[in-house]
């Protein structure tokens, strides 16, 4: 008998830039060309129906003008398409195009594109460099930083996926004047959750600007752009892989996921975010750990950014409560939040520990007497 031991430590770097800034796909072409990936020249674009025409074709020839073998792979767009199957059928698609591991991914789009991107290239032959081109506030604000990638389930959103980092993020901020407001507000969302759960300057900015945001102010939206990469960056920074700090940024998604797929998807992410933050601020309250004020400071910020802070009639209240146990906080079978302290900050629980324990009979009562959207 004989023992081999297989010694394989490891120090992996995988540090990358956020650039923000206006209509960045030279700048893109460029770092391509100067070394972003090394020497590959195979690159599979990756983005949904609506992007396509808007940006993603746009990329596609400034590639192929600089000498890139460039492919477009288009998927409908909308989180319904964040599956296995799409997964699949772009997969396949590529292979059939001869995508082999001396390739790179380009995902053009919103949260949807980049966290379905970023997965198939993380598996695909067993790993290729990607590149997010984040065309929306929801994908700048969230989705294109941190390096968490997946597909949903019919049980519940995310539940199957990785951590891998991409080699570049882009936030094309000319990209939001393109987007329907519903999506603009799904992106607030996660920008006011990251104001509740880190910075109050940010929060008293955006009580002041939510109008500049809808009129696209450059500045205004720039800022907005930068403080949501700084926020979540420094999160990231510290726990790459969400062992605890980084489940702060879960605020108001332990009922938002919960809901959104509850809604089959009829709720943006961001507009269930919202819901999902009106639920967590009234639990915060009950806990003692915001006054009424900030409570109600919250909730009057989160309809003037035009999101929804009652459940809709349609949703089942008992099927939202049971789905909030397919929670990836969820422990030994009990429902774990994140509870936001005042406004800008979350409670520690103890050393490391940002998820507390609630008993479903409290959050129960909360879902229960949120009040019904028309
Ligand atoms: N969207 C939460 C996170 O990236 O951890």
């Amino acid at each position: 008998m004989h023992t081999f031991h297989v010694s394989l430590k490891k120090v992996v770097d995988d540090s990358y830039d956020i650039e923000t800034g206006y209509e960045l796909e030279q700048k893109l072409v460029e770092d391509m060309k100067n070394g972003l990936i090394g020497t590959i020249s195979n690159v599979a674009i990756i983005t949904d129906h609506n992007v396509k025409t808007l940006h993603a074709e746009k990329i596609l020839t400034l590639l192929k003008q600089a000498g890139f073998h460039a492919d477009l792979f288009v998927f409908e767009a909308g989180e319904k398409s964040k599956t296995r199957q799409t997964k699949e059928i772009l997969e396949d698609a590529m292979l059939a195009k001869g995508f082999r591991r001396d390739c790179c991914i380009l995902a053009v789009g919103g949260g949807v594109v980049t966290d379905l991107a970023g997965f198939i290239a993380g598996t695909y032959a067993r790993g290729v460099p990607f590149i997010n081109y984040a065309t929306t506030l929801l994908a700048a604000a969230d989705a294109s930083v941190g390096g968490k990638t997946a597909v949903d389930t019919p049980l519940a959103t995310n539940l199957i996926g990785l951590f891998y980092q991409p080699k570049k993020v882009y936030l094309d901020i000319a990209a939001w004047k393109t987007l329907p407001k519903r999506q603009i507000a799904s992106g607030l969302a996660e920008t006011v959750k990251h104001a509740c759960l880190a910075d109050h300057d940010f929060f008293e900015y955006l009580k002041q600007h939510v109008d500049d945001i809808w009129s696209f102010h450059p500045d205004v939206c720039e800022h907005v752009a930068q403080e949501n990469c700084r926020i979540k960056y420094t999160v990231v920074m510290k726990d790459e892989r969400e062992a605890g700090l980084r489940e702060v940024l879960n605020l108001g998604h332990t009922v938002g996921r919960a809901i959104e797929t509850v809604s089959d998807y009829r709720l943006l992410h961001g507009e269930a975010v919202s819901v999902g933050l009106a639920a967590e601020v009234n639990l915060s309250y009950q806990l003692g750990h915001m006054s009424q004020t900030e409570r109600d400071d919250v909730l009057s910020l989160l309809e003037r950014c035009q999101l929804p802070v009652a459940i809709p009639s349609y949703i089942d209240r008992e099927a939202l409560v049971q789905k909030l146990y397919t929670d990836k906080k969820v422990k030994n079978a009990t429902l774990r939040f994140v509870i936001q302290q005042g406004i800008g900050g979350i409670v520690e629980f103890s050393d490391g520990d940002f998820a507390v324990p609630i008993k479903e009979e409290t959050i129960r009562k909360i879902i229960m007497d949120m009040p019904k959207a028309p």
